[in-house]
């Protein structure tokens, strides 16, 4: 399943410099799921939380349209830094992104409601039930979140976690997508889980 798609060398070398630096990429499958949920609804406003070496960001810009702008924010310059090297060797100009370096929940309060056709998180995992709530209010009706690490390899299901902080969170935003009447839910079982969920009409 993950090597279903072949990766190019962009995104080989994005994935290298991740691994390397500790911004644990998303899978292959995974990244293929946001390319392929990008174009599915036409996403021109992406928001992103965890901009890493950009693997998640080359797959969310090959779904958008040209003219599609991809915000995407990560507290860490250097990190920042190779992911517009990615996006470069990607072939993807500098004008189809907007970094914004700072810690997630300073900077997501300052984005713009229901401005976004998707978010997709992937930064600190016991801030997931804020990104959650951030989410909403940034998506458009008809817009899509997505979570990483959904699974969290496999802790998320194994009842001997408890009182983890991580492990609570996730489950925590499982329950939010679940319950929410105004979502859409999915679990998809692509590489370490992408939890995604569509914000109804
Ligand atoms: C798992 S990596 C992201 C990987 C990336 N999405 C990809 O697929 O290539 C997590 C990133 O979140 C960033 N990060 C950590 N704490 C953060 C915070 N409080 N706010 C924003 N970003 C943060 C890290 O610097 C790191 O680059």
């Amino acid at each position: 399943m993950e090597d279903f798609l072949p990766e190019d060398e962009a995104i080989v070398n994005a994935r290298q410099r991740g691994e390397e630096v500790g911004a644990t990429p998303i899978g292959p499958a995974g990244g293929a799921a946001l390319r392929f949920l990008a174009t599915l609804i036409g996403a021109r406003t992406v928001v992103e939380v965890g901009t890493g070496c950009g693997v998640s960001g080359i797959s969310l810009m090959r779904g958008m349209p040209p003219d599609g702008v991809l915000t995407s924010v990560d507290v860490d310059h250097e990190n920042q830094r190779l992911a517009k090297l990615a996006y470069r060797e990607a072939g993807l100009g500098s004008f189809r992104t907007r970094m914004i370096v700072g810690r997630a929940l300073e900077v997501l309060p300052r984005l713009t409601d229901g401005a976004y056709d998707m978010v997709f998180c992937d930064a600190v995992k016991t801030e997931y039930p804020e990104y959650f709530t951030a989410a909403l209010r940034l998506l458009r009706p008809g817009g899509v979140m997505a979570f990483d690490n959904a699974l969290l390899n496999r802790r998320v299901a194994d009842p001997s976690y408890r009182g983890d902080p991580t492990t609570e969170a996730v489950r925590e935003i499982h329950h939010r997508v679940r319950e929410d009447e105004r979502l859409v839910p999915l679990l998809l079982p692509v590489g370490d889980g992408l939890l995604c969920a569509v914000k109804r009409d």
